[in-house]
């Protein structure tokens, strides 16, 4: 069998070389089956406005239908024939004869018949992310519900700064998955649009009904240009930057377990399914899943970057450029379609150690802008003064009455004794859980708002 498209116009043999060059098989495998479905959707439509005979579009449609159920022949696949669309015609052809065979390409190109394959695939891709993306964020409400009274450190500049929960923390992850959702399923509204019919790009003289193959393949409606449908890739765009936002988030918070994981910090205990050893150090256990996790993430941004720089200079409409683009989009929603299900499932099982992060709740003067708070609430003073009088006292290197009423003297010019200050007073503001305690707003760490927090994330998550 071999290559009929350069039949007509086109003389002599090709290497190998060339055609492994030229061909996209690899990225086929990924669109073969959908591929089948396009071509059944668009012989209904032949059949259903005339265009084609019954005993072709009989024999035609019985012969994807075994294809279907057992999948696209390997022969198929082979690179003489550039890509799957050429080869499976070629299967067909000689399946059925060239009499029948040859009457599925009317009024079709291999333009807009990619175009509607990938974005077949690209929508199950966005619907099984999504579907990951809500197990992750059930899991991080779940584990937050059991921390909002979990005080730990929280960090600017990876320096202690104030005290926060486990519960807060792990709700400002959820935050951004939720956001992620959000853009995905916008993303998908876009993807959800068929280019079947545009054929090459200046759509058909044969009359195709355009919303009917539409409806058959599940697609909301047909795209509104025939140029646009079969050049456009921005959705595939869209859907790898979706993907790289979300991985971004994603690499941060393995950052995070990978730190935490450590003899420094010891906030966590990963599970040992997410970790490895060394062939060398039998002691160690290593945080790999979450290391792999955060290379991915640039993986995923690499892919978005190829995509971008591919599309950027060509001209309309289709160029073959484009085919170069689509191993990228796979293997860039592949690698986040892989990883949050991972990392639901790695923060699932972990081990927070709550008397780790208690104990470093309160380093650092973690509590000092808690106490410069109350100098300004209780007892009047300027915050600008009460920064400089605690920072002071922080130089000195104690918060005790004594540093505080040197450094207040020092610093301010008065005596914060005679404003009323006890030790008492201090004692209770530099406790990490009033500081927690206080920070009772919409959004903060206080476990209320964090309850609140968590009580309206579940609703959002219901309806996502
Ligand atoms: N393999 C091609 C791709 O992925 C299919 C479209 C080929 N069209 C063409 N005019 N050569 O883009």
């Amino acid at each position: 069998r071999s290559d009929q498209i350069r039949q007509g116009r086109l003389a002599g043999e090709r290497s190998g070389d060339l055609e492994h060059f030229l061909a996209s098989m690899d990225a086929d495998r990924w669109i073969a089956r959908a591929d089948l479905l396009v071509d059944m959707a668009h012989l209904l439509g032949l059949s259903r406005q005339g265009i084609i005979d019954e005993a072709p579009a009989r024999a035609l449609m019985a012969a994807l239908l075994d294809l279907y159920d057992h999948g696209v022949p390997e022969e198929a696949f082979d690179e003489r024939f550039e890509d799957v669309h050429a080869g499976k015609e070629a299967y067909l052809i000689d399946r059925v004869g060239e009499d029948f065979g040859g009457r599925l390409h009317m009024g079709r190109s291999r333009n807009d018949e990619v175009a509607t394959c990938i974005r077949i695939r690209l929508k199950e891709e966005i619907i099984a992310l999504l579907r990951s993306l809500v197990d992750l964020r059930a899991t991080l409400l779940d584990v937050a519900a059991g921390h909002t009274g979990t005080v730990m450190p929280g960090f600017t500049h990876l320096q202690h700064a104030q005290p926060t929960t486990l519960a807060h923390y792990l709700l400002a992850y959820e935050q951004a998955f939720s956001r992620d959702t959000a853009r995905l399923r916008e993303a998908y509204a876009r993807v959800d649009v068929s280019p079947l019919g545009s054929a090459a790009f200046a759509s058909t003289g044969f009359p195709l009904d355009r919303a009917y193959t539409a409806s058959l393949l599940g697609f909301s409606r047909p795209a509104g240009n025939s140029m646009d449908a079969v050049a456009a890739r921005d959705f595939a765009i869209e859907v790898l930057a979706d993907a790289s936002i979300c991985m971004t988030s994603t690499s941060r918070l393995c950052e995070e377990l990978v730190l935490w994981s450590t003899a420094f910090v010891g906030f966590v205990r990963l599970d040992d399914a997410y970790c490895s050893s060394s062939s060398i150090m039998p002691q160690k256990k290593n945080p790999d899943v979450a290391e792999i996790m955060r290379a991915k993430a640039g993986s995923v941004a690499g892919s978005l970057a190829a995509a971008i720089t591919i599309t950027k200079g060509l001209p309309m409409s289709y160029n073959r450029d484009l085919q170069e683009l689509t191993p990228h989009l796979w293997r860039g929603v592949e690698a986040a379609r892989q990883s949050i299900p991972l990392l639901s499932g790695m923060l699932g099982s972990a081990t927070f150690d709550a008397e780790r992060m208690a104990a470093e709740a309160g380093r650092g003067f973690s509590t000092a802008t808690e106490l410069a708070d109350v100098l300004v609430r209780e007892y009047g003073l300027p915050f600008r003064t009460a920064h400089r009088i605690v920072g002071r006292a922080v130089r000195h290197g104690s918060l005790d009455l004594a540093t505080l009423e040197a450094a207040a003297r020092e610093a301010a010019d008065f005596s914060v004794v005679e404003l009323g200050l006890t030790r008492e007073k201090i004692d209770a503001v530099l406790d990490p859980r009033h500081a927690v305690a206080v920070r009772n707003i919409v959004g903060g760490p206080a476990p209320e708002a964090v309850a609140a927090q968590i009580s309206e994330q579940r609703n959002l998550l219901a309806r996502d």
